[in-house]
């Protein structure tokens, strides 16, 4: 494992660990949006894996869903999210993860992804398969929509709501089951271990996704970002095994 790896994955089990202590007690609640939660626990989460990356690597980057750190001008950048899946885990239900990636000159290169309450690690690194607990991983095979179990995100706001909802209906009867999970990351990660076939949402940021996207794409999945129709800064995206064919319904 490289030493990047590594320290992603220490400092995935840290702050993962700091989330399973956590878990089922009362939050000290940031914000309350209309269809969000900011939890002060999600900023805990990022100082703390600030702290360790930035202790190995003082002259690298932090770009986090909570705010940047360290050296903006660095080609190496650490994207965080310290906690994917909030409102999951403020509600008390057991599916959220930590997400690290690392990109240089803007190109990802390792991705940690650790779900504290599975104690389930899944990570890639510079070269070689993505891999689960240490095992390597890969898409399902499943071709026909008939057979997929595609998961959906609505977002945060009215817009993407209709804008999912629309697209909902467009695959909905097509494909055998649909979910909505609350975490993008482990959307990404259970696709490139072949749990689900295939993941779309209209608005995303990149902490959300940078770490899974690398796993199922180094597996042969594909990961489709397209500029979101609802927010400039945003991205939409349609991810999948790499044997699916959505055209003309996403
Ligand atoms: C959210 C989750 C959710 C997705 C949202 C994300 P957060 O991340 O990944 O599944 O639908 O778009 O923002 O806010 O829990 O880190
Ligand atoms: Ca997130």
């Amino acid at each position: 494992m490289s030493p990047e790896l590594e320290l992603a994955t220490i400092a995935a089990r840290e702050a993962g660990a700091l989330l399973r202590e956590n878990f089922g007690c009362d939050h000290e609640v940031d914000e309350m949006l209309t269809h969000d939660i900011k939890l002060a626990l999600d900023v805990k989460s990022q100082d703390l894996i600030e702290k360790r990356i930035l202790e190995t690597f003082p002259e690298h980057a932090i770009y986090g869903e909570e705010g940047i750190a360290g050296n903006q001008e660095s080609d190496t950048e650490w994207i965080v999210d310290p906690i994917d899946g909030t409102v999951n885990f403020f509600f008390g239900l057991p599916h959220f993860c930590v997400s690290i990636a690392m990109r240089q000159a803007g190109e990802l290169k390792i991705g940690a992804i650790y779900d504290p309450m599975m104690d389930e690690m899944f990570t890639v690194d510079f070269e070689g398969p993505a891999t689960r607990n240490g095992k390597p991983i890969r898409p399902s095979n499943r071709a026909e929509l008939s057979e997929a179990v595609v998961t959906i995100g609505f977002s945060k706001n009215k817009e993407s709501i209709d804008a999912g909802m629309e697209k909902y209906k467009n695959f909905a009867h097509r494909v055998r089951k649909t979910r909505m999970m609350g975490s993008a990351a482990l959307a990404l990660a259970y696709i490139a271990c072949g749990r689900l076939d295939a993941y779309v949402e209209e608005m995303i940021s990149i902490w959300d996704i940078a770490a899974g996207q690398l796993m199922l794409e180094r597996g042969g999945g594909k990961v489709e970002l397209s500029q979101s129709g609802v927010h400039s800064d945003r991205s939409g995206i349609l991810s999948h095994n790499g044997k699916l064919n959505f055209d003309g319904l996403v």
